[in-house]
Formats: C-alpha cells, sequence, structure tokens
C-alpha cells in the first residue's frame, strides 16, 4: 500500500485513503453547491476537480470510486514503466487524461518508446500497398509504430508476413469504438493479401472479470459473428477461442510454455503491475497473448515455418503485452513482431476516456437502433460548441474537444467534407446541433449495415472461420 501512491493537482502526495477522503468531500461539495444553485462557472470547477479526483483514484487502487466504499487493502497501481507523475494512465486495464482533447499520444511515443507513423512511412505504405492509404493512417488514428518499415523491406522482397489482432469478449454488446482494429485490419488484408489470426481471449475474461467459464466462452463465439460481420475473408483469416485452440494444438501450447519460461515474475510485475495477491493465471496469461505473434504456432497455417514475420494492429494500449513479446522472441529464436498503434475511440462524454462496453450512455453500441443513435449524440455527446447562439456565430466552437468531430474523423470517409466542417466549426458557421446531425447521418448506415451484415452469419460460418485448417494466401 505504501507505494501506491500520486501527486494530485497542488502537488500534494495523497494515498489511496487520503484521496477516497478528499473525493467525498469533494462530491459533499458539488452537492452543497448545486442546492445552494451557486454559479454555473463554479458548479462546473467543482465538478471537473470530482472527475480528476475520480479518473486519480481509478489509477490509483484499480476500483472505480464508490461512495461509502473506502479502498480495498490490495489496491493496487498498475506501474506501466516510466510514467511520471501526471502523466495519462494508459494499460490494458485503465486509460484516462485529464485533457480534454484526450491522451497525449506524441507523449505516449516517448513514454512507450515507439515510434511515430510519420508522413514519410503513410507514403511509402501508399507506394508499397498501391492505393490510398486508409482514413485511419491519413488522419494519424493509426499514429505510433514498432518495426514497420522491416515488414515493407520484407514484401518488397517478395516475402509475405501474416496479421495478428484479438479481442477481449468480456460481454456480448460490442460498441463502435470495438470495431476500429478491426475495420483497419480487413483493409491490411485486402490491401496486402495476407493470412490473419484473430485471437479470442475468453480465457483473459474469465481470470479478470466476475464471470464463468461458459459466459466468456459464450461472449466469445457472439463477437465472432461482429468481428466476421466486417468483411473478413474466410479462405484467409482464423479465429480462435483461447479456450478451445489452446487445448487442441501441441505447437501452441508449446510456445507458451518457451515464453513462460524466459519471462519472469519481476518483468511481469513491471509491466502489467501484477502483485503477489494476483492469481497465477493472470501472472502466466501474458504468454498466451503473446504467442499468436509466432508463425509457428499455428501449424495448419504455416506448415511449421518459425519465420514467418507478424504485423499486429491494436490499440496502444495492448503495447504492454507486445513490448514483453518483443523482449522474448530473440532469446528463443524467434522473430519480433512488428506492430500499428491506434488511438483510442473516445467516450461520448469526452476524450478523458475511450468508451466503455459497461457504461450504455458512454457508448454507440452495435445493437443501437436509428433512434437510440440519434438520442445518444444528441443527449451525450460532448459539445465544443458555446452556450448560447449569439456566442457560436461571434467566437465558433472548439472541435478538438468536441466528440461528436472527433467521431466523424473516424468515420467521415470524404477528406475534403471534413476539413469543411472543422473549418465551418470552427468559424461558427456550423452550429452543435448541425455538427451532431452530421455524425447521426453518417453513423446511422454505418450501424445499419453492421447489423445486416452481422445477421447474414450464420452458426456454420462462424464454425468454418473458427476450424483450424489451411488458408490461401
Ligand atoms: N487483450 C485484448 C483485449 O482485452 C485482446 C487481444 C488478444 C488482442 N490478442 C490481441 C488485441 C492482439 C489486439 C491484438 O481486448
Amino acid at each position: 500500500m505504501a507505494d501506491c501512491q500520486c501527486d494530485d493537482a497542488g502537488g500534494l502526495t495523497l494515498s489511496p485513503r487520503e484521496l477516497y477522503d478528499r473525493l467525498t468531500e469533494q462530491g459533499d461539495q458539488v452537492r452543497t453547491l448545486k442546492t445552494a444553485k451557486a454559479d454555473k462557472a463554479d458548479i462546473d470547477a467543482a465538478i471537473q476537480s470530482l472527475l480528476k479526483f475520480k479518473l486519480d483514484y481509478k489509477r490509483i487502487t484499480g476500483q472505480d470510486y464508490k461512495a461509502g466504499c473506502p479502498p480495498s487493502e490490495d489496491a493496487v497501481a498498475h506501474d506501466n514503466g516510466p510514467s511520471e507523475d501526471g502523466a495519462d494512465t494508459v494499460d490494458p486495464w485503465n486509460v484516462s487524461t485529464t485533457n480534454a482533447k484526450g491522451v497525449d499520444y506524441d507523449k505516449l511515443i516517448v513514454r512507450f518508446g515507439s515510434s511515430k507513423i510519420d508522413k514519410e512511412l503513410v507514403d511509402r505504405l501508399e507506394e508499397v500497398a498501391g492505393q490510398k492509404a486508409h482514413r485511419f493512417l491519413r488522419r494519424g488514428i493509426f499514429f505510433s509504430h514498432r518495426d514497420m518499415n522491416l515488414v515493407l523491406d520484407a514484401y518488397e522482397k517478395n516475402k509475405s508476413f501474416y496479421l495478428y489482432t484479438g479481442r477481449g469478449p468480456s460481454s456480448g454488446a460490442m460498441h463502435v469504438g470495438h470495431l476500429i482494429p478491426f475495420i483497419f485490419t480487413k483493409w491490411l488484408q485486402d490491401v496486402f493479401d495476407i493470412p490473419l489470426v484473430i485471437q479470442l481471449t475468453d480465457d483473459e475474461k474469465y481470470l479478470w472479470k466476475d464471470l464463468t467459464l461458459e459466459e466468456c466462452h459464450h461472449y466469445a463465439m457472439e463477437n465472432a459473428k461482429d468481428i466476421i460481420a466486417c468483411g473478413f475473408d474466410v479462405n484467409k483469416t482464423f479465429i480462435f477461442s483461447d479456450l478451445d485452440y489452446m487445448g487442441s494444438s501441441p505447437e501452441f501450447y508449446r510456445n507458451v510454455v518457451k515464453i513462460q519460461k524466459h519471462v519472469t515474475f519481476n518483468q511481469v510485475k513491471g509491466i502489467f503491475g501484477f502483485t503477489e495477491s494476483d492469481c497465477i493465471g493472470k501472472i502466466s496469461f501474458p504468454a498466451i497473448q503473446a504467442a499468436p505473434s509466432f508463425s509457428s504456432s499455428f501449424p495448419h497455417i504455416f506448415q511449421g515455418r518459425k519465420d514467418v514475420p507478424c504485423l499486429i494492429p491494436c490499440a496502444i494500449d495492448q503495447d504492454p503485452y507486445f513490448r514483453m513479446t518483443r523482449d522474448v522472441a530473440p532469446r528463443i529464436g524467434y522473430t519480433k513482431p512488428a506492430l500499428l498503434h491506434s488511438t483510442f475511440f473516445p467516450a461520448l462524454q469526452g476524450a478523458q476516456t475511450k468508451m466503455s462496453a459497461s457504461d450504455p450512455n458512454s457508448s454507440i453500441f452495435l445493437t443501437d437502433t436509428p433512434k437510440q443513435i440519434k438520442n445518444k449524440v444528441n443527449k451525450h455527446a460532448f459539445s465544443g460548441g458555446k452556450d448560447t447562439l449569439e456566442e457560436h456565430r461571434k467566437h465558433g466552437g472548439n472541435p478538438d474537444v468536441d466528440v461528436s468531430f472527433m467521431y466523424l474523423t473516424f468515420f467521415l470517409e470524404d477528406d475534403e467534407q471534413l476539413e469543411k466542417i472543422r473549418q465551418d466549426y470552427t468559424s461558427g458557421a456550423l452550429l452543435t446541433g448541425e455538427l451532431k446531425k452530421l455524425l447521426i447521418d453518417t453513423l446511422q448506415p454505418i450501424i445499419t449495415e453492421h447489423q445486416l451484415k452481422r445477421k447474414e452469419v450464420t452458426d456454420d460460418m462462424v464454425k468454418q472461420f473458427m476450424t483450424p485448417r489451411p488458408l490461401n494466401f
């Protein structure tokens, strides 16, 4: 407990218990101001500090603040490498920042030691791929990488590579944010014409969440349908549930054991913040997420070849797993996987955190109706617009903190139209309600189409994708 401390806004070092008490006080303060019908600016400021304390609390204890429930004894920080005090929190379990524009991704590149996807790399990708870069690359949504140049070097010499991505099936309800890596991976598969493996970590969710094995496995099968609906080519794609595949593949399990032998408890403690009181399943799980990075884990696809390079598109919060993977690879005679990292898909309430499937109002779900989408965007999407029409026309809105604008950067294909929207919103010519309508009109058909495609996915198709078999490439 003694080392679970942080710097709060005032530069004071607080323990989880002290932070908990501060939070409780701050909550009371907000209620008092509201009851007293205080100035809106004062109430907003008090709410802002409350939010910041809550984020700090989650970062330090790994738990959500609950009034009346002080932090438990085993509350612990996830120390994710050399993060300075006050830095954004980014690890596989938590993403938060106090900045309304979202996480500072340039700083993250420095902290994680990855490389920026710069214009030069995007140009090179376009050249090798022979087509215009995906909008996620053009707009910096995939913003960071490791060794992408090596993959392209090899590809230019007619050496193939394969793609690996995954999903932790913690519920049957997927939201639009979950689609980002899959939309991009599908583009990479089409462009490079290469095999793809998709890991569904039902074992991981069983270890981390209060769910039964059967529930996790069921969610894996349900999520597989949403993934298949993204349009992957069944002849080039293998989707697997860890609970099913691990036990059926001696080669996969041998790689898991090799990795386990070459990573110490101290190392995973440093990378993931595990403690002595975490179950041993969690402590050894990173080896299972690492194993698909090596082609020998899939003999039916690569015929035992150990040297097919792997490229992993993922959100940046998964990087700790692959820092570990890249560290062990040379020690067990394998090639390090390359990576492409994406930013997070912001919650409707603002870019301080990512969308969460457990908060229905923070997310647009793949099952939402057009009406629900409209209501959620209108009611909950954080606006960078001004309070009154007059002020908005005069000073304009701020697209950098506006969630509707951010979502358009993910989903609106036309670069010129997007730029015009940015300019009009900034100048005040475009109002918040009009911006929201543009987003609603963009999202509704995308979600409806996804639902239609998902309906067409039969159990038989799921079985086909999930059967270990040779792939064509
Ligand atoms: N751990 C990831 C999650 O909880 C799932 C995952 C497994 C993954 N392997 C991956 C994600 C590879 C990206 C790339 O969502």
